[in-house]
């Protein structure tokens, strides 16, 4: 049965706050990765990955956002700490020095994985009937996959 965020047993809106806690921290490393990627890309591609990558870490900005106020609605905490989000993260920071081929990897591979953790997140709610989570994090591993599709083209 559909549930609304307060129709929710304090342990159902717990255990989904968390998946989307580390949603939420998976998003915001890969906003700092693209960033990061976006100041210290060469090479001849410059002008459109430069762009691109903009592009990727303006939309995970205002996802990491929507992600954690969904969270709030769920009445739970929204962690917020950089170091916490590091350490469960499963997308992996980098110092930016590398070529702008491993970078597109990189990049490829770290919205896979957000895709992978959006499912899972979206999964999850769906077997506590929380449609309205499963539908932000539904539309959320599109666009994970959207971007993995982009990234993943320029390596062909
Ligand atoms: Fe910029």
């Amino acid at each position: 049965m559909t549930q609304t965020a307060s129709d929710l047993s304090p342990s159902a809106q717990s255990a989904i706050a968390d998946a989307l806690n580390q949603c939420v921290a998976e998003t915001a490393v890969t906003t700092m990765l693209a960033q990061n990627f976006h100041w210290n890309v060469t090479g001849m591609a410059f002008g459109p990955l430069h762009a691109m990558f903009q592009e990727i870490y303006e939309d995970h900005f205002v996802a990491q956002d929507d992600l954690a106020e969904r969270i709030k609605a769920l009445d739970a905490h929204a962690d917020g700490m950089l170091a916490v989000m590091l350490k469960r993260s499963k997308v992996a920071e980098h110092d930016g020095h590398t070529d702008d081929k491993t970078m597109v990897k990189m990049l490829q591979e770290a919205q896979e994985t957000l895709a992978a953790t959006l499912a899972a997140a979206g999964e999850l709610a769906a077997e506590h009937g929380d449609t309205l989570t499963e539908d932000l994090c539904i539309a959320r591993g599109q666009t994970h996959e959207k971007f993995a599709w982009m990234l993943r083209s320029h390596l062909a």
